[in-house]
């Protein structure tokens, strides 16, 4: 049965040379997608070009190589890596060498080059070579998939005479199978593929021969669970074809073996010393790595992933009652993994927060050779390895959404001895680091940016710093810790003043693991030349995250929530004091002091609220807040104005601007001026709104559905994991009806 064309053709004549699985899988793809006016299957073996034509796998074959390519536009060699040679000698000979395009899918592309370099002297303008990294357990014509290919990477190695139209083609053919097409060099090619592909293989075939050899009757393999049959899966794949790939691309595959052998030298060392932190190093290390493997292996292409769009759909008519802790503090929990590493000993934390930015703090140092156990509901154990201890990252360290990490580490990584680099997502991307860069320059540091002060940063290891004072121009709780931590590393005292108050976690936490800071008024300082001491630490529940429910539960109606074991540290609670001049009912229960950390219980009601002007003193402590103090200020009654934010406009997004596009939308009066905003509070709609990726605006518009009278649909949302994990699930909790799609 022919099945129906759904596609223009891109081509005349297609020649599938080879009629395994691979060549007929593309060849029936492309006649049932009617990629082509007709398909030519060329097998030296009569019987499976019989089978082919049964098959539908093309619409003639020929055991003959001159008859089959004859007038053909594409010519796809798919032949084993070693036969490809002798075919692209003969095919030199043909008329059709010139005009048509011409593409293989070996694993190994420099053995290929270099065959049609003997075969036609220079290599040809069509010639472009290819390998789709795709198979499947069955072989053989009668295998034949036509979607074997969706979904799967296809990787070419044009070469630098390749035509455009060529490359263009082979691509457009690829795509349109469903492939995800790239463009790579040969050599970075078999470099990768030796790495993920051909030592596994080894490996697989290697041990299990191994094993059965140390065994005649292969008993062993009777005593064999579900570990060995996953690791050696790949040893029953076709011996010639992996015979082939080890001969054609043996440089890159003895390189990696030779690093692996070495890496397993190392690891047998360690385990016969009885060094269990080196082996759980090891382990944790590939178990993170690891799991960021499945999620590609599940979802394709990771880069697609973290780009889904994901759309909370906040339903009207919800409500909020009840008792929640909400994840730990964001703040805190970057710095136990800092100090903690920093540290001489173990330090074990609880209640740290498993959002990515926490988790990106965490891959960094693990990067730089730090032992980090964890996160495991909360508990992590980090290893630390002293002032001098870290080591070099392998490759530039990627710190995702988080500015936090980005602006703190650079204070640390300017007294290393190893050169960094710091990159992170398209939002961080944007954000300005130069308020960082230029007082750690003053220090000595050498630091590179992108263009005006943007990521990625480069710092150069092995400066000398020495300490100075600086008078911050601007309220910030991440250019102070940076410096602070800079001074750890830097010759006599560093100190930082600040125009106002701001978050103070890094002066606490630094005493709490045994380092002196003296702070007097506005002025914080320290020392070089003392330690760390590795100490235990219980993370507060974040009071930026409270916010939405103390927000939610004072806006909605009959609201009664209790928030338990919140941060109240006194530079954090602007949003408190804010909220209770516009007439909020919220009490603060339960209060003590847990490793340094002033904590308790709130419990929030329902309250008219009312428009204030709100003082500007207390702007720094309640600077994350701001987006879900807009809703409370589109719900009060009255006016309400804001000014001395201006930082606003650089945090995950120009929250200012933001905010005000989204309240507009729900029909709310709103003027933003250069530092802040004025919002008339009045009734609210539904609509669509926009988060751009910032976590806190997407959280806040979905707190104002419990005053909105139709549904409001966020778009940007997929960074609320950034800092709050399981805010869908506590909403849920509470009775507001918040939920998430995917986009687009
Ligand atoms: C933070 C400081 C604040 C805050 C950020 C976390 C910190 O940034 O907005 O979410 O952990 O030091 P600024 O220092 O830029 O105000």
């Amino acid at each position: 049965m022919q099945a129906q064309p759904t596609e223009t053709p891109l081509t005349g004549q297609l020649t599938v040379v080879g009629l395994g699985l691979i060549g007929a899988s593309f060849a029936k793809a492309a006649r049932e997608l009617g990629l082509c006016r007709e398909v030519v299957g060329v097998d030296s073996n009569a019987g499976t070009c019989r089978t082919a034509l049964q098959c539908a796998v093309a619409d003639r074959t020929t055991s003959s190589l001159q008859e089959g390519c004859a007038g053909a536009d594409v010519i796809l060699l798919a032949v084993p890596v070693l036969t490809a040679g002798g075919i692209l000698q003969q095919l030199a000979g043909l008329p059709e060498a010139r005009t048509a395009v011409i593409s293989d899918v070996g694993s190994v592309k420099g053995v290929f080059e270099r065959a049609a370099r003997q075969a036609f002297g220079e290599l040809p303008a069509g010639l472009v070579p290819g390998h789709p990294i795709a198979g499947s357990e069955r072989s053989g014509v009668t295998a034949a998939n036509t979607g074997l290919f969706r979904q799967h990477k296809v990787i070419l190695t044009p070469h630098a005479g390749s035509s455009t139209q060529a490359v263009t083609l082979i691509t457009q053919l690829w795509q349109r199978m469903g492939a995800d097409v790239e463009h790579m060099s040969v050599q970075q090619h078999d470099r990768v593929l030796a790495a993920t592909s051909h030592l596994p293989h080894l490996l697989a075939f290697g041990l299990v021969d191994s094993l059965a050899r140390r065994d005649e009757n292969l008993d062993i393999f009777r005593y064999a669970a579900g570990g060995f049959r996953d690791f050696t899966r790949i040893a029953a794949s076709d011996p010639q074809m992996w015979h082939d790939i080890f001969l054609s691309n043996r440089d890159a595959v003895l390189q990696q073996l030779d690093a692996l052998t070495d890496d397993l030298a190392t690891l047998r060392q360690a385990m016969e010393q009885g060094d269990g932190r080196y082996l759980m190093g090891v382990f944790t290390r590939a178990r993170v790595a690891r799991e960021h493997f499945s999620t590609i292996l599940a979802q394709r292409a990771y880069m697609q992933t973290m780009d889904k769009e994901l759309i909370f759909v906040a339903q009207p008519g919800g409500s909020a009652n009840g008792t929640i802790r909400v994840p730990g503090d964001k703040s805190i929990s970057h710095r136990t993994i800092m100090l903690g590493s920093l540290a001489k000993g173990t330090t074990e934390v609880d209640g740290f927060l498993e959002g990515e930015d926490a988790l990106a703090t965490i891959q960094a140092f693990r990067d730089m050779g730090v032992v980090i156990e964890g996160p495991v509901e909360g508990r992590v154990v980090i290893h630390g390895v002293g002032l001098h201890g870290l080591q070099p990252p392998p490759g530039p360290i990627y710190v995702g959404n988080s500015g936090t990490t980005m602006r703190l580490l650079s204070g640390i990584l300017a007294g290393q001895a190893f050169d960094t680099t710091l990159t992170g997502d398209a939002s961080l991307s944007k954000r300005p680091m130069n308020r960082v860069a230029q007082p750690l320059r003053d220090m000595g540091a050498v630091i590179e940016t992108g263009p005006e002060g943007r990521p990625p940063l480069t710092i150069r290891g092995g400066q000398s710093l020495t300490g100075m004072h600086y008078d911050m121009p601007m309220a910030s709780a991440q250019v102070k810790s940076c410096l602070l931590l800079a001074g750890l590393y830097a010759a006599g005292s560093t100190s930082v003043s600040e125009p106002a108050p701001t978050r103070d976690h890094s002066e606490r936490m630094l005493q709490g693991f045994g380092y002196p800071v003296e702070v007097h008024g506005s002025v914080a300082k320290l020392e070089s030349g003392h330690q760390l001491s590795a100490t235990r630490i219980e993370v507060p529940a974040d009071i930026s995250s409270a916010a939405f429910f103390l927000v939610a539960a004072s806006i909605a109606e009959n609201a009664d929530v209790t928030l338990e074991h919140v941060g109240i540290n006194p530079t954090r609670t602007g949003v408190i004091d804010i909220l209770k001049l516009m007439g909020a009912d919220i009490s603060i229960e339960r209060v003590r002091v847990i490793g340094g950390e002033p904590v308790a219980d709130l419990r929030v009601r329902s309250a008219q609220l009312k428009g204030i002007e709100i003082p500007e003193a207390l702007v720094p402590l309640a600077i994350d807040e701001f987006p879900v103090l807009f809703i409370a200020a589109a719900c009060a009654e009255g006016r309400t104005i804001l000014r001395g934010a201006e930082e606003l406009r650089v945090k995950e997004c120009d929250r200012i601007e933001v905010m005000a596009d989204g309240l507009r939308t729900l029909g709310v009066q709103v003027e933003t001026l250069p530092d802040g905003i004025i919002i008339e509070g009045g009734p609210m709609g539904g609509g669509e709104v926009w988060a751009h990726g910032d976590h806190r605006i997407a959280m806040s518009f979905s707190v104002a559905s419990l005053r909105a009278s139709q549904p409001i649909r966020i778009h940007g949302s997929q960074h609320v994991a950034t800092s709050f994990p399981n805010f869908l699930q506590l909403c849920a909790r509470l009775g507001m009806r918040v939920s998430a799609e995917v986009g687009q």
